[in-house]
């Protein structure tokens, strides 16, 4: 199994890579991965990436278990990560499925559906849905034609194929022309017959900022209310039998800082921030390790769970801790919020100081600190014109913002 996450998201158009994007409170290739895995289809699932996307690689990495998945970066097309993908299935299985990520929600009879017809003999398999509105053929805004709606489908994934058609297609030029939207078009092109099963309606793929609300919809609904059961013919649906909508788990949000003063020229210390070690940089005095950022982001997460603060978890009545890492707390304070029955949407934090210069090193913070959190964590940095106790060079601060959920 390929499951293509590597794309941009521009139409989606939240400035991060549309994998990364949470639905619900998970990212939607955590969703995607989930429903995969709950099919129980693959043996080995491939995932494709946007290349030094450590966050997207955690989430892939962390679901890593009896189904082995393997992370890879993608390509600039579609066609270029579902060909990095295919490089790096390890089994070497009979059948290959190919998987949109931004498919988050497709239930598990569709994957079954693809499987079971691929079992059943056949070399391709596609799932498609009915076209419900009136599609026209239209050149310079002017419409050409109409082609028959019933004999028209609009096609899902996952799209299933015998491994050796699906190699010979992607290593064959014509993979990369733009006009190639999916590999069925490719399996099309060669003249092998591509046959179709029914899809569904929830396999929708999440393109527009439209689609992320009837998604996030979707993952409300099946957390809170059960499906009614009334037969629907026996007792037709009026508005007021429908289930009473269920109250949105609104998000809470939380304050977090923590500010250090440098370590005294006569006891140096190491610089620990943002969980890395700064080689060369004067570092802080503190109980810990003085990682104010890892601190900070820890303290906006009690603040907005409402379990107090860093001091009530983390207090100098706590020798154990006596030196342990930012990173540590901050991984600490995260399984406390979770065993609390939150979950944790994000964390910002900013950096206040003149020194270290922090942009080169950004996304290998994030990266650390996210998986510490096991959530986006994402770090800004600015100095204060010289102005204050770390504008004079004192120590160095750090405020946090977190988002976390009722579980419940
Ligand atoms: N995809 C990919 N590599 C690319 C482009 C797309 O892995 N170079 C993946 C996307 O991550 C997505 C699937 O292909 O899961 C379908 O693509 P699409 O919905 O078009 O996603 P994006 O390309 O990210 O979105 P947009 O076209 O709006 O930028
Ligand atoms: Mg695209």
């Amino acid at each position: 199994m390929v499951i293509v996450a590597a794309g941009s998201g521009q139409r989606l158009g939240h400035g991060i890579p549309k994998a990364r994007v949470l639905c619900g409170g998970l990212t939607l290739l955590e969703r995607s991965l989930r429903s995969v895995l709950a099919s129980g289809v693959a043996a080995e699932i491939a995932v494709v990436i946007p290349a030094g996307d450590d966050v997207l690689r955690s989430v892939a990495e962390g679901l890593s278990g009896a189904v082995p998945v393997r992370v890879v970066a993608g390509g600039t097309s579609r066609a270029g990560s579902v060909r990095a993908g295919i490089g790096a299935l390890s089994i070497d299985a009979p059948v290959i499925l190919v998987h949109d990520a931004a498919r988050a929600l497709t239930p598990p009879g569709v994957f079954e559906r693809v499987v079971s017809r691929l079992a059943a003999g056949a070399d391709a398999v596609i799932p498609v849905v009915p076209v419900a509105d009136t599609v026209k053929a239209v050149r310079s805004g002017r419409v050409e034609g109409t082609p028959d709606r019933n004999g028209l489908r609009a096609v899902q994934t996952p799209q299933g194929f015998t491994a050796r058609l699906l190699r010979e297609a992607h290593a064959d030029a014509r993979a990369e022309d733009p006009l190639i939207t999916d590999d069925a078009m490719l399996i099309e092109a060669t003249g092998a017959p591509v046959l179709t099963v029914e899809g569904d309606p929830a396999a929708f793929k999440v393109t527009t900022p439209l689609d992320l609300m009837l998604a996030e919809t979707l993952v409300q609904a099946a957390g809170t209310s059960p499906a009614p059961t009334a037969d629907p013919e026996e007792a037709p649906m009026t508005e007021s039998a429908l289930p009473p909508a269920a109250p949105l788990p609104l998000p809470r949000t939380g304050i977090g800082s923590d500010i250090h003063a440098y370590a005294p020229e006569d006891a140096p210390a190491p610089l620990w921030l943002a969980g890395l070690l700064w080689e060369g940089e004067r570092g802080l005095a503190g109980h810990s390790d003085g990682d104010v950022v890892a601190h900070a982001a820890a303290d906006a997460l009690f603040s907005a769970a409402g379990l107090g603060d860093l001091g009530t978890h983390f207090g100098t009545d706590r020798p154990e801790l006596a030196g342990a890492s930012g990173v540590a707390i901050l991984s600490e304070a995260a399984a406390i919020i979770r065993g609390a029955g939150f979950r944790i949407g994000n964390i910002a934090v900013q950096l206040i100081g003149n020194r270290p210069r922090f942009a080169a090193r950004r996304s290998e913070a994030e990266a650390v600190l996210s998986k510490a959190a096991g959530a986006p964590v994402s770090v800004s940095a600015t100095t204060t014109d010289g102005l204050g106790l770390t504008g004079r060079g004192e120590g160095i601060a750090a405020l946090a913002t977190a988002v976390v959920i009722s579980a419940a």
